[in-house]
């Protein structure tokens, strides 16, 4: 929208239609190209299913510092990732964080699974403390918060077929045997909205948003609590991403989970979660709920949420930068 004249809808190797780009933007004509834009438009979060949803927490960490590098005298990192992070995630809800790139949202997701330990603070999870190294947690603990990456391709192992993946944790947590895990596995891809028959395929026979669909069996295979999800919509495209989203959505209503969902999207955040988090160089700036994206109290939220590009092609015309701001918050 902001650097073209025209603009060509091309799907299955076909072009749809073409035209300038106020046209395909204003007056589209293929259904297709309709589809697409409608999915740039974020529907609003229905209500919960679970009447405990809201009511009790689930996830709540105080003060946790987390970072890479030396270690100062103090037992802190010498590179903060994280910085005195605190917050909270209710038993059926929903906690966006969001923050450009290199703000620490991964890193903060890997010390809450304690993949990366933090350096400092406390996890309560479902009302226990948690150790800060996975290692040192209950095979309960691990099994109940899940994480899912960005990078379906690296995460899912290339040599072995999508039942066996989806098997593993079947194993692992549920100690189920061959044909239990094989019962399971087909209601598993059910759940997630894949024919059972791709089962018997590799990771590099399924497109993208498959890839993440059974990374996201292989996690809801631990039956946890709490799933975390980093950036998972960021190499899909706007349908295929929605149709990611509405999935999750689904299987909230119907299993009672609580998402953290990470995203440098806006719109993707605002679709699925009941409060955002914003971060900013490892801290937490502000929350708030989606009602109030369009007008946020944090001068760091207003210009992180005014940068989101529109489907509008005056929108960057139209952008009114303030120079303080802008200075004071530096790349953003
Ligand atoms: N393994 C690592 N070693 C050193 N620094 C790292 C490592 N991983 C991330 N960082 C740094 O920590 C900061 C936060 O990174 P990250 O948590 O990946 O941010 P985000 O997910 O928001 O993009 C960045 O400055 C990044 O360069
Ligand atoms: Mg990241």
């Amino acid at each position: 929208a902001q650097i073209a004249d025209r603009i060509v809808v091309l799907k299955g190797g076909e072009v749809q239609e073409t035209g300038t780009t106020a046209a395909i933007l204003s007056a589209a004509r293929h259904p297709y190209t309709r589809e697409l834009l409608a999915a740039f438009e974020p529907k609003p979060r229905q209500g919960q299913a679970d009447a405990d949803a809201g009511t009790k927490q689930l996830l709540r960490i105080n003060d946790v510092t987390a970072g890479y590098g030396a270690m100062r005298a103090d037992g802190l990192p010498l590179i903060r990732a994280v910085d005195s992070v605190s917050l909270v995630v209710e038993k059926g809800r929903n906690l966006g964080v969001i923050g450009e790139s290199g703000c620490g949202k991964s890193t903060l997701a890997r010390v809450i699974a304690g993949i990366h330990p933090a350096a400092a603070g406390d996890i309560v999870f479902d009302g226990k403390d948690l150790q800060r190294a996975a290692r040192k947690r209950s095979q309960d603990q691990l099994r109940e918060m899940q994480i899912v990456f960005q990078y379906a391709d690296t995460a899912l192992n290339p040599a072995k077929p999508v039942e066996d993946i989806i098997a593993r944790p079947l194993a692992f947590y549920h100690r189920l045997d061959r044909q239990a895990r094989s019962k399971r596995v087909d209601e598993l891809l059910d759940m997630v909205r894949l024919p059972r028959a791709l089962r018997y395929r590799h990771p590099s026979e399924l497109s993208g948003g498959q890839k993440q669909r059974v990374n996201f069996a292989r996690a809801l295979a631990a039956d946890p609590k709490l799933i975390i999800c980093d950036e998972i919509t960021s190499a899909l495209d706007t349908v295929v991403a929605s149709a990611v989203i509405e999935l999750l959505k689904e299987l909230q209503r119907e299993l009672g989970l609580s998402y953290i969902f990470i995203s440098h999207d806006l719109s993707v955040v605002e679709a699925i979660c009941d409060e955002i988090m914003v971060m900013y160089n490892g801290q937490r700036v502000e929350q708030i709920t989606p009602d109030k994206v369009k007008a946020p109290a944090h001068p760091y939220s207003k210009l992180l949420f005014s940068s989101v590009p529109k489907l509008d092609p005056t929108w960057l015309d139209g952008l009114v930068r303030d120079p303080e701001l802008v200075s004071q918050y530096g790349h953003c």
